[in-house]
C-alpha cells in the first residue's frame, strides 16, 4: 500500500517541489494551498504523472477547523497518514517600529499556528499507527534573526521550538519530527526582493548560487524515509553554507 503525505502550501514554489518529489518517491498526497482553484493545477498534473492519488484542499491553514477537517478527510479517504510537511508560509516584512499588529498576527497565524493546527490533528493518527514523519519548513532567519522580519523570524523560531517539543512528545511511539531551515530559495516569495538585496545575499553564499525548490524537496525526501530513521528533533539547514 502506498504511503500518504499531507503537504501544505503545495501550489507553487517549495511546497510544489516537495509534493512532486514525494509523488516521485511513490506517496499519495493531500495537497493544501490557499488561493484560486487553478493555482494547484500544475502540481496536480505533475503528481498524476507519477501515479499518485491525490486530494485537494483550498483553505486557510491558520484556521483550526480547516486543518481538522483536512486531516480527517485525508485519513477517511486513504486510511492512513504517514507524512506531514508544514510548508505553507507568508511574509509581511516591515521594520519593527512600522510593523502593524495585523502584519505580526497574520504571519504568526499562518507560519506557526498553521503548523500547530496540522501537527495536532495528525499526531493522534500517527501515535495510533506507531509511525510517521513530520517536517516543518522553518528558515535560517528563525536561527539568526533578520532586520525587517521580526514577525517572520519569530514565527520560524517558534516553529523550531514546536519541532523539538513535538519530537520529544512523539518519539516513544515511533513518530519523528524535524525541521528544515532553507536559506535563499528562488520562488515567488523571494522574487519581490530588489536586485541589490539579492546580490548581497549571493555574496554571502559559499556555494555561490541561490537554492532551488528541489534542493529543499530532496532534503524533505530524506527526512521522511527510512534513510533518516534515527534522526528526530533536528534542524537541517539547507542554504549553500550561508549560516554556519
Ligand atoms: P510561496 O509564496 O511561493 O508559496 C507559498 C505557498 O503557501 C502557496 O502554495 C500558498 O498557497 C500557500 N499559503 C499561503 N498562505 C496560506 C494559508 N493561509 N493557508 C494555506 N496555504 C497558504 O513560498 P515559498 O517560497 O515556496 O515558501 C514555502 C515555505 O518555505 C514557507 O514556509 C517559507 O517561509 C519557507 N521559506 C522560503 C524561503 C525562500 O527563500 N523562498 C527561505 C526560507 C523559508
Amino acid at each position: 500500500m502506498k504511503k500518504v503525505a499531507v503537504v501544505t502550501g503545495a501550489s507553487r514554489g517549495i511546497g510544489q517541489a516537495i509534493a512532486i518529489h514525494l509523488s516521485r518517491l511513490g506517496l499519495n498526497l493531500a495537497l493544501n494551498f490557499y488561493g484560486k482553484d487553478e493555482d494547484i493545477l500544475e502540481t496536480v498534473v505533475a503528481v498524476k504523472e507519477h501515479g499518485s492519488e491525490y486530494l485537494v484542499f483550498n483553505n486557510d491553514i491558520s484556521i483550526f477547523e480547516n486543518a481538522e477537517s483536512m486531516i480527517k478527510e485525508t485519513k477517511k479517504h486513504f486510511g492512513q497518514i504517514d507524512v506531514l510537511v508544514n510548508n505553507a508560509g507568508i511574509t509581511r516584512d516591515n521594520l519593527l517600529m512600522r510593523m502593524s499588529e495585523e502584519e505580526f498576527d497574520s504571519v504568526v497565524a499562518v507560519n506557526l499556528k498553521g503548523a500547530f493546527n496540522c501537527l495536532k490533528h495528525v499526531s493522534r493518527i500517527m501515535l495510533k499507527q506507531r509511525s510517521g514523519a513530520i517536517v516543518n519548513i522553518a528558515s535560517v532567519v528563525g536561527i539568526t534573526g533578520n532586520a525587517g522580519q521580526a514577525n517572520y523570524s519569530a514565527s520560524k523560531a517558534g516553529l523550531i521550538g514546536l519541532t523539538k517539543s513535538a519530537a520529544k512528545e512523539l518519539a516513544s511511539r515511533g513518530v519523528r519530527v524535524n525541521a528544515i531551515a532553507p536559506g535563499f530559495i528562488e520562488t515567488a516569495m523571494t522574487e519581490v526582493l530588489s536586485e541589490t538585496v539579492k546580490e548581497g545575499m549571493l555574496s554571502n553564499i559559499p556555494l555561490k548560487r541561490y537554492g532551488k525548490p528541489e534542493d529543499i524537496a530532496k532534503a524533505v525526501g530524506f527526512l521522511v524515509t527510512e534513510e533518516s530513521s534515527y534522526i528526530t528533533g533536528q534542524v537541517l539547514v539547507v542554504d549553500g553554507g550561508m549560516v554556519m
